[in-house]
């Protein structure tokens, strides 16, 4: 098993842990007496019997979860449940339940503790890492949230062999992600493991050292800018094109992710930033992990006939999007595989290249 122990120094001196081990493991770990479970019907419906014994609520299936309603529905059960200020949180599932739980959790009694058990590869490299909580909010992703950092995430990979394969590539673009990022040795195995078709899955040890890879990764940009002041926007390469593909397509996070960081690509080597060779790897890797590497590909993945209406939906997202500054966007662009900066690109550019781009 490859190693992973990592410590998470939260804002007020919270301490996030997370490591390997199995989840079964945990009912000896906690108080049972003082935890419940946020889940999915289908989660729990397939790894129900490795949950600890606590009671269980029960959320919405995928970014349905992350609403307003939803969470005053968890409120709620919590109320019935007297969860009190020494109780725990434990969401078990994708990114979809820990944000919702999470946000849930942080709030509740003006905070309460929370831990997170990831059942897909997109939560245990990203979404269970660095204590951003949160829901949508009238259409426009993760407007309402928190920064609060979980408790412990305990990261057991076996959990994955249930998960979809459409899932599991929608992880590998969060993957991709921090590959070209970290650049080096990370990209190289990321590159080594990414199989070819989405059926080829990496085996357990490929599958730890990249869960372990990607966490570490990204825990050291939120050690470095808990709040994203600076550093951490860096998190957000391919997620501003992509969440406007993600809110109009219907498509999962990291393919909107993926066909939004091919696009940051194009965008940068347009601008003069990116060499065409290094953008060519990044693409390729994009779609070595069968995931869409442009804004057409997405429009076909989701079964959109004419990628007329994504373009416009995406350049509604883009002018509501929280990076921008004025006539500016914030954007995290890639200048090379291992190096990213920030720019200020203005709108009306950004949305001149959507218009335009492949
Ligand atoms: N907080 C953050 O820093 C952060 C980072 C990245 C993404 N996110 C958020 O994460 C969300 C996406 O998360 P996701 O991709 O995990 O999606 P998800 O939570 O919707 O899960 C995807 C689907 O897989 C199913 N599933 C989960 N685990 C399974 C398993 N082991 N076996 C079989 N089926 C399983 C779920 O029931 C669901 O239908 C988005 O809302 C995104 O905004 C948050």
């Amino acid at each position: 098993m490859s190693g992973l122990d990592i410590a998470i120094r939260g804002v007020g001196g919270t301490v996030s842990r997370i490591a390997f081990g199995p989840l079964p493991g945990l009912t000896a770990e906690l108080d049972t007496s003082k935890t419940v479970i946020v889940t999915d019907g289908l989660i729990r419906r397939v790894h129900g019997s490795s949950f600890p014994s606590c009671p269980v609520i029960e959320v919405e299936r995928g970014e349905a979860a992350k609403s307003l309603a939803s969470l005053e529905a968890l409120y709620g059960r919590f109320l019935e449940l007297e969860l009190g200020r020494d109780g725990l949180v434990l969401a078990i599932g994708g990114g979809t339940v820990s944000d919702l739980a999470g946000f849930a959790a942080s709030t509740w009694l003006r905070g309460i503790a929370f831990g997170f058990a990831p059942t897909t590869l997109l939560a245990m490299v990203d979404a269970s890492v660095g204590g951003k909580n949160g829901v949508d909010f009238r259409g426009v992703k993760n407007l309402v949230g928190s920064f609060s950092q979980p408790r412990f995430v305990r990261m057991d990979v076996s959990l994955l062999s249930t998960l979809p394969d459409i899932e599991f590539a929608s992880g590998m673009a969060e993957v991709v992600k921090h590959a070209v990022l970290a650049g080096g040795g990370y990209f190289d195995l990321v590159r080594a493991e990414a199989g070819g078709t989405p059926a080829r899955r990496p085996d357990r040890e490929s599958l730890e050292r990249i869960v372990a890879g990607s966490a570490r990764i990204k825990a050291e940009f939120v050690e470095r800018d808990e709040r994203e002041a600076g550093e951490r926007r860096k998190l957000n390469l391919g997620h501003t094109i992509g969440h406007g593909i993600e809110a109009a397509s219907g498509l999962p996070h990291g393919h909107s992710v993926a066909a939004g960081l091919a696009s940051a690509c194009r965008l940068a080597l347009g601008l003069g930033l990116l060499a065409e060779a290094e953008c060519d790897r990044i693409t390729r890797l994009i779609e070595a992990c069968g995931l869409p590497s442009s804004i057409a590909g997405a429009a076909a993945a989701a079964g959109l006939a004419d990628g007329s209406g994504l373009r416009a939906a995406i350049a509604r997202a883009l002018t509501a999007d929280k990076k921008r500054r004025g006539e500016d966007m914030l954007m995290a662009l890639p200048e090379a595989v291992g190096s990213v900066s920030i720019r200020s690109v203005p709108i009306a550019d950004l949305l001149s290249f959507v218009q335009e781009a492949p």
